[in-house]
C-alpha cells in the first residue's frame, strides 16, 4: 500500500436500536467495512473500526409506546441483540458502543455547546403541531390523518404508507395526534439550525473538485444536493428522548438524532481511547472512511462534514464514503415493519457454523453499483457449487492426498514443469488484483479474484491427476502436492478478510501460523517436511429442505401481510388507480415538448426481452428511441404507427444505444400497456399541449 496515512479510522453506520440487523444492512455496510478493516490490519496498518447503536430518534419512542415500555428498554433490548449478532458473524469492531451512554451525551452536548457559543447556529421560530392534552409538540410520525394524495386514512405526517407519498404534517386532511387522538393546534416553537447554505461553496470545492474519485453514486448524489442549493437544517427537536439541548430555556428540546448520531463515531472513539482519541480524529495522518448505505449519503458527505468544519479545532474529514445501494430480498424491498427480511440473529441460530456462507454470498451479491437481489436459491447454489464444489473440494483433495501419499508431511517440489510454473505465475497477478480491488472498495471483485485462486488450484489438481501417477512417478506427485498446498496456504491469506471463520479452520488444517498479507504470493509458505493436521471439511452442502424452510418462512410473512392489508381495505372496492403525483405548475408542464411522430423501423434489442429499438420521424429529425414495449408490441406492428413522444427528454444510453426521447404509453393498474396516438393521423412534429 503506497499510502501516507499512519492511521486508518473506519466507521460503519450506527444501526438504529429499534430492530435487529438484517442482510440488507450487512451487504451494504458491515461486511464491506469488516473486510476492509481486516485487510488493513493484516497489512500491519494501525486500524480502529468504530461502531455502536444509534439509540435516539422518534421511531424508538414510537416503538416504546406500542410496547408499553420506555425507550430505554427498547434500545437495551436491541442493542444487545445487534451487538451479539455482529460478534457472532465476526464483524471485528474495535468498539461497539451506544449513543445512550453518558460519554456520548457529554460529547454530543459539548459539541453543540461550542457551536452554539460561537454563534454557528441560527435560531428560528416556526409553527408546529402541538397536542394540548399531551402537552407536547408532535413529531411528524405522531400525527396522522387522511392522505391528501390518495385519500387513504391513517397517513402519517411525513409519509403515506398506502401510496408512498412524502408528506408534511400540514398537508394531512383531518390531522389527529396519535398520542391523545385530539386535533392538534398550531403553536410556535423555536429551534437551532445549521446554516448549510453558508458551507455550500466550501462543500462544492471539497467534494466536487477534491473528491472526484468517490463512487459515482456517492458523487452524483452529492452533486445533485449541492446543485439544488442547500438550506439551513434544524439540529434540535421537541421531544423527550435524546440528548437534551444544553442551553438555558431549552427544556423539552433534544438534539436531532442526525446531529447526535455521527458524533457517536467520535464519542465511541473517545470511549475506546480516552487518552489518544485526538490523534485519530484531529491528525492529517489519519485516513477516515465512512461505510454507509445510500440513504445516509447526505448526512455523511454534507451535514456531518459541515458540522466538523463549523467546529474546527483540527477535525479531519472523510477521505472516502463508499456508500452502497440496497439489497432486495426475493425481488421485494427489505422492510423491517413488514418483517420482510432475513434477520442476522435468526440466520445464525438456523445455520450454525455457516457464518462465512452468509458473508460469502452477501459479498458476492453486494449492491455496490446498483440495487441487488438476495434469493435463497442463489444462496444455496453459491454454497454448493462455489464454496463446497470449488474451494472446499480443492483444499480437501490436496490435504487428503498429502496424508495418503506422504503421511501428512508437505512434500518437496523437485522439478517444476511448464504447467506448474504457469499456475504459480498466476498467484502474484491475482494478489495484485485482489489488493487493488480491496483498496478501491470493490469487494465483490476482490472476492471473485480470491475465488479464482481456488478455481486455479482446483483445476490444477484435476488437470495433473496426481492419483494417476502416484505409483509410477512419486516425485511428480510430490511436486504437484507441494504446489497445491502452497495454493491452499495462499488461499488462507487471500480469504482471511472475507471468510475469517473458514481461514481459521484452514490454517489449523495446514498447521499454519502466519496470516500476514505480506506472505501472500510466497510459494513456499509450507516448508518440505511441514506436518499437516487431519483434513476436515471447510464447507457443507446445503440441502433443498433447508432452503424450502426459509422460503416457506418468507411466504408465511407475505401471507400475514396480505391478510393485514385485506383487513384494512374493504374487499368491494376495485383496485385503486395509481395515486396522483405531486402537483406541478403550468410552466413545468409546458417545458415538456410532446409531439406526434411516426415509426419508420423497429427491431428487438438483442439479449433483452422488453426493449425495441425504433427509428422515428419526428418531423424535425430522424432519431432513435429505445422503448420497453417489446412485451406488448412486436416490431412488425410498430412500423408505420403514429405515436406521441416526449421529444426533449435528455438523451440516455440504453444497452449501449443512445435513445433520444420517450414514447407515451398508457398503463393499466394490472400492468397492461397501450400506445397513445392522435385520433386521426396528423403531420409528424405536431405539438401536443
Ligand atoms: N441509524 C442510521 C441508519 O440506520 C445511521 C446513523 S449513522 C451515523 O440509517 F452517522 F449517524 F451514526
Ligand atoms: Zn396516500
Amino acid at each position: 500500500m503506497n499510502s501516507n496515512f499512519k492511521r486508518h479510522l473506519i466507521t460503519a453506520a450506527l444501526p438504529y436500536a429499534n430492530g435487529a440487523v438484517h442482510i440488507g444492512h450487512l451487504a451494504g455496510v458491515y461486511i464491506p467495512a469488516d473486510i476492509y478493516a481486516r485487510y488493513l490490519r493484516m497489512r500491519g496498518e494501525d486500524v480502529r473500526f468504530i461502531c455502536g447503536s444509534d439509540e435516539h430518534g422518534v421511531p424508538i419512542t414510537i416503538k416504546a409506546k406500542q410496547n408499553n415500555c420506555t425507550p430505554q428498554e427498547i434500545v437495551d433490548k436491541y442493542h444487545l441483540i445487534i451487538k451479539d449478532s455482529f460478534e457472532r458473524l465476526g464483524i471485528s469492531f474495535d468498539i461497539y458502543s451506544r449513543t445512550s451512554s453518558a460519554i456520548h451525551h457529554k460529547t454530543a452536548s459539548e459539541f453543540f455547546k461550542k457551536l452554539y457559543t460561537e454563534g454557528k447556529f441560527i435560531e428560528k421560530e416556526s409553527e408546529q403541531y402541538y397536542d394540548e392534552q399531551a402537552k407536547q409538540f408532535l413529531a411528524d410520525r405522531y400525527i396522522c390523518g387522511t392522505c391528501p394524495k390518495c385519500l387513504a386514512e391513517g397517513a402519517y405526517g411525513d409519509q403515506c404508507e398506502k401510496c408512498g407519498s412524502t408528506l408534511s404534517p400540514t398537508e394531512l386532511i383531518n390531522p389527529k395526534s396519535t398520542l391523545s387522538g385530539n386535533i392538534p393546534v398550531m403553536k410556535s416553537t423555536s429551534h437551532w439550525y445549521l446554516p448549510l447554505d453558508q458551507y455550500e461553496p466550501w462543500l462544492k470545492e471539497w467534494i466536487l473538485e477534491g473528491h472526484k474519485e468517490w463512487k459515482v453514486n456517492v458523487y452524483g448524489q452529492c452533486k445533485s444536493w449541492l446543485d439544488g442549493g442547500l438550506q439551513p437544517r434544524a439540529v434540535s427537536r421537541d421531544l423527550d428522548w435524546g440528548v437534551p439541548v444544553p442551553v438555558d430555556g431549552a427544556a423539552g428540546k433534544v438534539l436531532y438524532v442526525w446531529f447526535d448520531a455521527p458524533i457517536g463515531y467520535i464519542s465511541n472513539t473517545i470511549e475506546l481511547m480516552p487518552n489518544d482519541w485526538e490523534s485519530w480524529w484531529k491528525s492529517e495522518d489519519t485516513k477516515l472512511v465512512h461505510f454507509i448505505g445510500k440513504d445516509n449519503i447526505v448526512f455523511h458527505c454534507i451535514v456531518f462534514p459541515a458540522m466538523l468544519k463549523a467546529y474546527g479545532d483540527g477535525y479531519i474529514l472523510p477521505e472516502n464514503v463508499p456508500a452502497n445501494e440496497f439489497l432486495n430480498l426475493e425481488g421485494n424491498k427489505i422492510s423491517t415493519s413488514r418483517n420482510w427480511a432475513v434477520w442476522l440473529h435468526e440466520y445464525l441460530d438456523e445455520f450454525p457454523g455457516k457464518e462465512d456462507v452468509l458473508r460469502y454470498v452477501l459479498c458476492a451479491n453486494a449492491p455496490e453499483t446498483k440495487d441487488n437481489d438476495f434469493t435463497w436459491k442463489d444462496f444455496q447454489t453459491r454454497n454448493n457449487s462455489e464454496l463446497v464444489g470449488i474451494f472446499g473440494n480443492f483444499v480437501n483433495r490436496a490435504v487428503v492426498l498429502t496424508h495418503k501419499y506422504f503421511e501428512g508431511e508437505t512434500p518437496a517440489a523437485l522439478n517444476c514443469l511448464a504447467i506448474d510454473d504457469e499456475v504459480l505465475a498466476q498467484i502474484p497477478i491475482l494478489k495484485k488484483s485482489i489488493e487493488d480491488n480491496l483498496e478501491n472498495y470493490k469487494f465483490r471483485e476482490a472476492l471473485r479474484e480470491a475465488m479464482n485462486l481456488a478455481r486455479l488450484g482446483n483445476k490444477y489438481l484435476t488437470d495433473t491427476e496426481p492419483w494417476k501417477v502416484a505409483k509410477t512417478d512419486p516425485e511428480r506427485v510430490a511436486t504437484i502436492l507441494n504446489i497445491s498446498l502452497q495454493i491452499c496456504a495462499n488461499l488462507a491469506i487471500a480469504f482471511e478478510p472475507i471468510l475469517p471463520h473458514t481461514t481459521k479452520k484452514l490454517r489449523y488444517i495446514l498447521n499454519m501460523k502466519t496470516s500476514r498479507w505480506e506472505e501472500f504470493g510466497n510459494i513456499s509458505i509450507l516448508h518440505p517436511g511441514h506436518k499437516l493436521n487431519e483434513a476436515t471439511l471447510l464447507f457443507e452442502k446445503i440441502e433443498d429442505s433447508e432452503i424450502e424452510f426459509q422460503i416457506a418462512k418468507l411466504q408465511a410473512t407475505k401471507s400475514a401481510n396480505e391478510v393485514q392489508q385485506a383487513d384494512t381495505s374493504p374487499s368491494t372496492t376495485p383496485p385503486p388507480a395509481e395515486p396522483l403525483k405531486i402537483e406541478c405548475t403550468y410552466d413545468q408542464f409546458s417545458q415538456m415538448d410532446i409531439r406526434t411522430a411516426t415509426v419508420l423501423e423497429a427491431e428487438r434489442v438483442p439479449k433483452t426481452d422488453k426493449l425495441l429499438k425504433l427509428t422515428i420521424d419526428t418531423g424535425l429529425d430522424i432519431r432513435t428511441i429505445v422503448s420497453g414495449i417489446a412485451e406488448y408490441y412486436s416490431p412488425e406492428v410498430m412500423v408505420g404507427k403514429q405515436i406521441c413522444i416526449l421529444a426533449n427528454l435528455a438523451p440516455r444510453k440504453i444497452k449501449g444505444i443512445e435513445s433520444k426521447g420517450m414514447i407515451l404509453m398508457a398503463k393499466e393498474e394490472n400492468g397492461k400497456m397501450k400506445i397513445v396516438s392522435p385520433e386521426e393521423r396528423l403531420e409528424n412534429g405536431s405539438t401536443i399541449s
